[in-house]
């Protein structure tokens, strides 16, 4: 393991290695022993047995790409980033950026403390406001009974923090109570222990109320459990070809703007976004599809959707960028225990804790989302896209080894990223090997 201290995420090269140089080189990087580079090489990994044990009528496993962005210095800590995605351009355009990030002391990140919501509706109580405010006044009792439910988490330090009470009052089935209970999950994601804890409340908060509790579930906009992750990028890292720096600044902050302001365009910003932070939430075990649900809410709350991100400039005239949103990840419990490639990841990343995890994560989407947009607001996606989708496409028509390169290079000299351009490529080089 090369000592922390010498340690940097700027792997100059790294592109261009084999892939079996890549994970020694990482290997090395990191410390990771034997089992864990096969976690994440593909040759170990999640065996069908352990996945039989995950979910029901289990046949087998399904694999995704695994790569490693680079250049992440992520609070002062160098930080190589596993990702798993299918889709091409991502890992480098989070590195590329990264590296732009990386003068202005790379990203800044920090997040709030790791509080889950746990909603309990409550119907049927005749007197909804007074009910509201009985339970209030019952807050210490409910709390206290909450942390008897859980006592790891308790010791680990979280457990039951506040409890909310809304009256909804414009509703189909007209007025009803929601309670909520914030809960602090620690380094746990935490639907297990609040959806827990919110199923034993329900007697207490029946017996206070007089009504019925109905549904009591986590809710996936977790806007008490935000991350948040800045940089500063000055004009001349922006410059390239015909581009000015400060062109490429203002660019990015009217493309921005787009998204800012239009709830179409912003749907696809976000996307951006969450190509990033999705690929770190898969490759470390986590419930992709609660960070998604809590990203777009999150991005709605104001009653309109709109980006995640902001970008503008700073008084010496740098790009700045900054992502707000929630971040339902853990380190431990669930898929990240159990799932030997995630435990490869975090010992990768370095991660102790959760938040740390989340800092990583949001970090990512902000960078993903600079690189869409540097891209969108200059030469456009597609010039970058098309080399690595005709790869695609050249695998797809047949072509192996060399004959890969050869394929996708054509397909892009002609502007023809096509299956069935592909398949005549190939024919002809191969008569002409022939
Ligand atoms: C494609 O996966 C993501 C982008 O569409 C994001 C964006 O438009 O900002 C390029």
């Amino acid at each position: 393991m090369i000592d922390s201290a010498d340690r940097t995420s700027r792997l100059p090269g790294f592109y261009d290695k084999s892939l079996r140089e890549r994970a020694a080189t990482i290997a090395e990087w990191a410390g990771l022993a034997a089992e864990q580079i096969a976690a994440l090489d593909g040759t170990g990994g999640l065996s069908p047995d352990q996945a039989d044990h995950m979910i029901e009528n289990v046949v087998g496993t399904h694999a995704l790409p695994l790569g490693v962005a680079t250049n992440f210095l992520i609070n002062g800590r160098e930080v190589l980033v596993p990702m798993a995605i299918e889709e091409p351009s991502v890992v480098a355009g989070a590195s590329f950026m990264a590296k732009l990030a990386r003068d202005g002391g790379g990203f800044f990140a920090h997040t709030t403390e790791p509080q889950m919501i746990g909603q309990m509706q409550i119907l049927d109580a005749a007197d909804p406001a007074s009910a509201r405010l009985a339970l209030l006044e019952n807050k210490a009792r409910i709390l206290e009974l909450a942390n008897q439910i859980d006592p790891v988490i308790v010791k680990f330090g979280g457990g039951a923090r506040d409890l909310e009470v809304r009256l909804i009052s414009d509703s189909p089935i007209g007025p009803f109570l929601v309670a909520h209970l914030i809960y602090d999950t620690r380094d746990a994601m935490g639907a297990n222990a609040v959806n827990t804890a919110c199923e034993s409340l329900a007697p207490i908060v029946e017996q206070i109320t007089g009504g019925r509790v109905h549904l009591r579930i986590l809710s996936n906009l977790a806007d008490r459990r935000l991350a948040r992750a800045r940089c500063a990028i000055a004009p001349t890292s922006l410059a390239f070809g015909e581009f000015t720096g400060e062109n490429v600044r203002d660019r990015i902050i009217e493309a921005w703007a787009f998204a800012a302001a239009d709830p179409y365009r912003a749907a696809t910003h976000n996307k951006g976004i969450m190509n990033g932070v999705d690929a770190v939430v898969i490759v470390t075990g986590n419930d992709w599809r609660a960070v998604e649900a809590g990203a777009h809410s999150y991005a709605a709350r104001s009653g309109r959707y709109t980006s995640l991100s902001a970008w503008g400039r700073d008084a010496n005239g740098n790009l700045v960028g900054s992502l707000e949103m929630p971040m339902a990840v853990g380190t431990v419990g669930g898929a990240t225990k159990v799932h030997p490639t995630a435990q490869a990841a975090l010992k990768l990343m370095g991660v102790t804790s959760a938040r740390e995890l989340a800092e990583i994560i949001v970090s990512v989407g902000l960078a993903q989302n600079l690189a869409a947009l540097r891209a969108l607001a200059t030469e456009g996606i597609q010039r970058g896209h098309m080399t690595l989708h005709a790869r695609q496409v050249a695998i797809a028509a047949g072509a192996t080894g060399e004959l890969i390169e050869v394929v996708a290079g054509r397909l892009v000299a002609e502007k023809v990223v096509r299956i069935d351009r592909a398949e005549e490529v190939l024919g002809e080089l191969r008569l002409a090997n022939q």
